[in-house]
């Protein structure tokens, strides 16, 4: 076993795949109304090639986790057959999704071994749901989560990202209502990755700015659990069970303790979320390279991997892959 360890010291154990840049919604701060243009199929990697890499991963270079993501990896048809095959490989299997198709999959998902889900859900008003992802589907949405919840898909966590001036005044309400139904809200602030280059750190709603605001209506304390390489800090909620976290990817940076590599639908492995170089293992694949050929250079691409995001130096550039094609 030959450990995906960087320069600095940190390994990488939770990979996190995206299975396609499509997405069925729209949201704002991540692209525009018209969609992107979207990775051809041929460039995109084959149920096989991607349990293949996966399978290296796991097999030969320590990956413990594996977390599948999009665009809207609900999209994938062979996702639930994808799901099945990694559960085989006796890693934590989870998956990031919008909900929408949730109820449709669910069941399918916690047969195939998913062990469990994250969500992105913004508000709970429909008007300020259909403002922010320009499609009128709130009700689907929580159907779903609803659906994951019954199929053992859990703990589920939902993902939120507060805008200045449309959501930035319900952090409260969504708490209440996650915490109502069993749902492990976080918020994350806004980092630069939308696809129209339109973030700027002023609009940006900080961590520090979501923690008053939750602190009007609820008494926060620091959670005892040790936060490991978890993006989320996590609190108490008025001394109970109930907990809220907070990624504050921009203001308290994480990325000391990062251990995440992600793998894009086209195959080409990205060393940190923030990274401008890829390496390409489809192209390897696809040439008949042999699996430890693919784990070598696999090694390789993470010994490029960069102390920190550097979102605060005069030299940022944002990466041209947007997040709706890294996955998160
Ligand atoms: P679990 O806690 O294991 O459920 O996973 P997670 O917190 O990584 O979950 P999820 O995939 O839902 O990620 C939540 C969000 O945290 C992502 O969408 C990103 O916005 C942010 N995030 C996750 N990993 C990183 C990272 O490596 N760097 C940065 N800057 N943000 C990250
Ligand atoms: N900054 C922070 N989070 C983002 N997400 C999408 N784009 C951004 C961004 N620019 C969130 C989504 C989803 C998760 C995968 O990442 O809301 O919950
Ligand atoms: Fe890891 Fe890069 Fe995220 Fe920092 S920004 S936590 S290094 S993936």
């Amino acid at each position: 076993m030959t450990p995906l360890a960087d320069r600095f010291g940190r390994v990488a154990t939770d990979l996190r795949v995206s299975l396609t840049d499509r997405c069925n919604l729209r949201c704002s701060y991540c692209m525009p109304a018209e969609g992107l243009d979207w990775l051809p199929t041929e460039q995109t990697l084959t149920d096989d090639e991607v349990v293949r890499l996966v399978t290296i991963g796991v097999e030969q270079l320590g990956i413990r986790e594996v977390r599948f993501t999009g665009g809207e990896p609900l999209l994938r048809r062979g996702l639930v057959d994808i799901v099945g095959r990694t559960h085989a490989l006796g890693v934590e299997t989870s998956l990031t999704t919008n909900g929408l198709g949730l109820q449709r999959t669910s069941q399918a998902l916690a047969d195939a071994g998913l062990d469990r889900i994250n969500a992105s859900l913004d508000t709970i008003r429909p008007e300020t749901f259909a403002t922010i992802t320009r499609r009128d589907r709130f009700a689907d949405v929580v159907a779903g989560l609803e659906a994951a919840k019954a199929a053992g898909l859990g703990p589920i966590k939902i993902n939120a990202v507060l805008l200045r001036g449309v959501n930035d005044d319900q952090a409260p309400e969504l708490l209440r209502w996650s915490i109502e139904h069993g749902y492990e809200l976080r918020f994350i602030e806004q980092m630069p990755l939308d696809a129209q280059h339109d973030w700027s750190r002023a609009a940006m709603v900080t961590a520090d700015e979501i923690f008053e605001s939750l602190s009007a209506e609820f008494a926060l304390t620091p959670h005892s659990e040790p936060r490991g390489s978890a993006p989320a800090e996590l609190f108490a909620v008025d001394g109970g069970s109930a907990t809220v976290g907070i990624i504050a990817s921009v203001t308290r940076p994480f990325c000391g303790d990062c251990d995440r590599v992600r793998l894009t639908a086209d195959g080409q492995v990205r060393n940190c979320l923030f990274a401008r170089d890829e390496s390409d293992l489809r192209t390897a694949l696809r040439a008949g390279a042999s699996d430890a050929v693919i784990a070598e250079r696999w090694v390789v691409a993470m010994r490029g991997k960069a102390a920190g995001h550097g979102i605060d130096d005069v030299t940022f550039l944002q990466p041209d892959r947007p997040m709706s094609a890294i996955g998160g």
